[in-house]
């Protein structure tokens, strides 16, 4: 067996992970990474699109925002749909100056992964058989099989970031948590189209026969959802039908059409929301999809991933520099106020958007009549566009 000795050993080279042990590296902190699947399955996964503003700084700030500068799309508004025509919320002006940006996920990773590698960091991937121990203790250890071969990580802190799947928050004896959770009755379809995308900005469209959602990853590709059942068959979904269905979703009184051209890439994504509370025990901190999980309907689970793994370097760094605990121990109350925040408004653009079964029609009624006030009231659009591109970073009680 190999034993290794780090400072921080972190669970998960998805966003969170990387971010973090980016981060730590800035402070002069040393990290390893742990990462069950090939580096190229994580450097290609299709996963999220939007990045708030907060995370594009905290990207440039830690000095691995080039590409993305050079190949994000800045988005000042985004289309809400309904009733057959669009309505534009101008988040740039509503919000004095907030815009998002749309660069992929699988992006940011490659170019943290980048990062990591370039300045010497390990990254282990393909690890099996993860398991962590003693992280009630001073010395937390993380075990793994690379290869056929056996590693002891010993460290001081463990970054629990592997996801909602992962291994890290089961790792918590019974009874320390909590979880909330609620499982919505849809997923969504999502394809990746070799299309122009038909709009500059992302359109939201809510139509009878169910949500939809324009998005794109550059000015030649189209990301594309739509509302289906939560454990739909791929199979029943041929090319022609995506389009179709698509094309109806999104029509207008003006006789809209998407740009249609061959789906390189599609998959069927369920959708919850879930918290558990709190996000640390002894020297463990989860952070990111391990901690909590959005429905994607407001983009904010990268960019809570993000929040999250910010203010958990600063803590550890305030604690290698002082000894200070203060921060560490403030950790989980401090991610959980943005959190619970993104939680509500990704159920309530989730419950806005979506076609629920059954009724006799009350509450699609209902979702037009708050539409019609989201897109007609400058404070109701205001509050949207606030959210939408995302709190402030430094919230109070986030500055240290
Ligand atoms: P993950 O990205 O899940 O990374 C966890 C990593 O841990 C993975 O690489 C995994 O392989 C690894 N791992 C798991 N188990 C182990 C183990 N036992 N040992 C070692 N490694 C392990 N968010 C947004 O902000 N904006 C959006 O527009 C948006 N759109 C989305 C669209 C879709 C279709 C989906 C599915 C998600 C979307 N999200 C969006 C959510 C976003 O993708 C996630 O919140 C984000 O990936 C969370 O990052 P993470 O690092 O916490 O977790
Ligand atoms: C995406 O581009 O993948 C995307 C955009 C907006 C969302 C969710 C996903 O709300």
């Amino acid at each position: 067996m190999s034993a290794l000795r780090t400072q921080v050993g972190i669970v998960g080279a998805g966003p969170a992970g990387l971010i973090l042990s980016h981060l730590l590296h800035l402070e002069g902190i040393d990290s390893i990474v742990i990462e069950s699947q090939t580096r190229k399955h994580v450097e290609e996964r299709i996963r999220a699109g939007v990045l708030e503003q907060g995370t594009v700084d905290l990207l440039n700030q830690a000095g691995v925002g080039e590409r993305m500068r050079r190949e994000g799309l800045v988005h000042r508004g985004i289309e809400l749909r309904f009733n057959r025509r669009g309505h534009r919320i101008d988040m740039h002006e509503l919000t004095g100056g907030r815009a998002i940006t749309v660069y992929a996920q699988h992006e940011v990773v490659k170019d943290l992964i980048g990062a990591r590698l370039q300045a010497g960091g390990q990254i282990f991937f393909e690890a099996a058989q993860v398991e962590i121990h003693d992280f009630e203790s001073e010395r937390p250890r993380i075990a793994f099989q690379q290869a056929g071969a056996a590693y002891q990580i010993a460290c001081d802190f463990i970054g629990g970031c592997d996801g909602f799947h992962g291994i890290c928050r089961p790792a918590i004896p019974a009874g320390v948590l909590r979880s909330y959770e609620k499982v919505y009755p849809f997923g969504w379809l999502g394809i990746l189209a070799e299309a122009a995308p038909a709009s500059r900005e992302l359109i939201y469209s809510c139509h009878e026969r169910g949500f939809a959602l324009l998005s794109m990853r550059t000015p030649q590709i189209s990301r594309v959802y739509l509302q289906c059942r939560p454990d739909e068959d791929l199979a029943s979904w041929p090319d022609d039908r995506i389009w179709e269905e698509l094309q109806r979703r999104f029509e207008t009184a003006g006789g809209f059409r998407l740009n249609q051209g061959p789906i390189i890439q599609k998959g069927v994504t369920a959708m919850r929301s879930f918290v558990a509370e709190p996000m640390q025990f002894g020297r463990l901190f989860l952070a990111g999809d391990a901690a909590h999980i959005v429905p994607p309907t407001g983009a904010k689970g990268l960019n809570l991933a993000a929040a999250d793994v910010r203010i958990l370097a600063r803590a550890i760094a305030v604690w290698y520099r002082s000894g200070a605990v203060d921060l560490l121990q403030r950790y989980s109350e401090i991610c959980l106020r943005r959190v619970w925040r993104a939680q509500h408004f990704s159920w309530w653009m989730t419950s806005m958007l979506h076609r629920f079964e059954g009724g006799d029609g009350f509450d699609y009624r209902r979702q037009l009549a708050e539409l019609e006030h989201v897109t007609a009231s400058r404070a109701a659009a205001t509050s949207l566009a606030e959210n939408y591109t995302g709190l402030p970073f430094d919230l109070p009680g986030e500055c240290v």
